[in-house]
């Protein structure tokens, strides 16, 4: 079966069977909170607004950029050229996504966040937004992506610093700017065995409150098998499936439970 189809049917059971879109039947005041709170918060702020305008503009960017591509599904270097607002469409993460991490990262107010695959930075923009004292740095591999996103981050007068490398050779070094991690933004290399040795590599980082949010966990079962591993780790004491995105938590005064939200 196509790789499209295998994912709408996924979606499909997802939609069906995910509940607690209310919160309803959620137990845990923690995580009843984050669906009042975060999941559901639709109120928007000029801060908020402001990512959302430079997201709309660079959507409709023309401007063709020429690179070699990495990732999963490019095991060899494929040169490519594409405009910026292909790239956004293609793989940045959308509205109601980004709405999301803005308000996650504002409800939690991490000060030590850590992005691992910036693209054009649409996906920085609203974390930083959200977090503007924050020590925050963001890894890409691909140096014509970083330009863009250093340009956005500087029309939203954010801080956020720009590393350009590959995970797998700077990932230690990044990390040891690092005394812990508060929030790590997982949206890079989705295959499994990378995807787990950056978790790896982070959870060394970890404190009670950290966060780690994952892009695309149903992206694949290359992905899915990597968010299996990772929701089953005894350091996680909670997930949260919302399809496109997954959530651990740490608090060790939470109980082990993996929750999926209707989102
Ligand atoms: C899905 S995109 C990130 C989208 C971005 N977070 C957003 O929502 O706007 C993944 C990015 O990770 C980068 N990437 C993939 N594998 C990498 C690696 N091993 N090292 C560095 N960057 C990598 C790709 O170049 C790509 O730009």
């Amino acid at each position: 079966m196509n790789s499209r189809i295998q994912y709408t049917l996924k979606y499909i059971k997802y939609w069906l069977f995910a509940k607690h879109k209310k919160g309803h039947g959620v137990h845990s005041p923690f995580i009843y909170n984050l669906i009042i709170n975060v999941l559901n918060n639709k109120k928007s702020d000029e801060a908020l607004n402001a990512v959302f305008d430079v997201y709309k503009k660079y959507l409709k960017s023309k401007e063709v950029l020429k690179f070699d591509e990495i990732g999963a599904g490019t095991n060899y270097k494929k040169s490519k050229k594409i405009t910026i607002g292909e790239i956004i469409k293609r793989s940045s993460i959308n509205r109601k996504y980004g709405e999301l991490i803005y308000n996650l990262t504002k409800y939690f107010n991490p000060t030590e966040i850590l992005e691992l695959g910036t693209s054009v930075g649409i996906s920085t923009a609203f974390i930083a937004q959200a977090a503007p004292k924050s020590n925050f740095n963001s890894i890409e591999g691909i140096e014509e992506k970083i330009k863009i996103a250093k340009k956005i981050a500087s029309e939203l007068k954010q801080h956020t610093e720009f590393i350009h490398g590959d995970f797998d050779e700077i990932l230690e070094s990044v990390l040891e700017k690092y005394d812990k991690l508060d929030l790590v933004f997982f949206d890079g290399n989705h295959k499994n065995t990378s995807t787990l040795n950056y978790f790896n590599s982070c959870l060394e980082k970890i404190q009670n409150e950290s966060i780690f949010i994952f892009d695309d966990i149903h992206w694949s079962s290359n992905m899915e098998e990597a968010w299996e591993e990772i929701k089953n780790h005894p350091k996680v004491k909670v997930s949260v499936d919302l399809f496109r995105m997954g959530l651990i938590f740490f608090r060790k005064e939470l109980s082990y439970e993996h929750y999926v939200i209707k989102f």
